[in-house]
């Protein structure tokens, strides 16, 4: 099992028409948990700099002026195998070429106006993640009878019964159950 982290950014289009929520309860309820999130409205030099690896293309100038035509709400998506399972559930960038009950072939317009963004990889992850969100804005939700912490940078989890276990034998408890 592997747990992944992916950026999804919800775009002008699908912001402006009141559909964060739709598109949010479409990566909840195929087991991707939200755990960093947040309404912002980019200037060029962030749009610019987000899809730096698109400069030079012929869409470049007009996917910067659309992406800071209105707030766009940016998220990180955990879960496993996050990052394909993003752009699954988002469908071809297309939406003409997107497979229907995907987010795009349900509520995109054109390939501007294609609903979302999600990271393409492992490393564009790691990038598009750093570019929004410090760590601290990123959460962690304690796991059902773990006990869960960061120590070193590191997230520990530790089975509450070794934790209720350790208590007892440490302190001799253990003799008189
Ligand atoms: P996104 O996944 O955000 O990544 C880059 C965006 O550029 C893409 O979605 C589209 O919205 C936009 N775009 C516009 N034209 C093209 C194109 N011909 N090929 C790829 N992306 C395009």
């Amino acid at each position: 099992m592997t747990i992944q982290r992916t950026l999804s950014i919800i775009k002008p289009d699908a912001t402006s028409r009141n559909i964060i929520g739709k598109i949010i309860d479409r990566f909840e309820s195929n087991g991707l948990k939200v755990v960093a999130g947040k309404l912002i409205h980019m200037d060029q030099d962030k749009a610019a700099g987000f899809y730096a690896e698109h400069d030079g293309k012929p869409f470049f100038a007009n996917l910067v002026e659309y992406m800071t035509s209105a707030p766009v709400f940016v998220q990180v998506l955990e879960g496993e195998n996050a990052i394909l399972k993003n752009r699954d559930l988002m469908g071809a960038t297309n939406p003409s070429e997107a497979e229907s009950g995907t987010i795009r072939a349900d509520f995109a317009e054109t390939i501007d106006a294609n609903a979302v963004h999600g990271s393409d990889s492992f490393d564009s992850a790691k990038r598009e993640i750093d570019y929004f969100f410090s760590e601290k804005e990123i959460l962690t939700f304690p796991a059902k009878n773990l006990l869960t912490f960061f120590k070193n940078h590191q997230l520990i989890n530790i089975k509450l019964e070794e934790v209720f276990l350790n208590l007892f034998h440490n302190r001799g408890f253990y003799r008189h159950l």
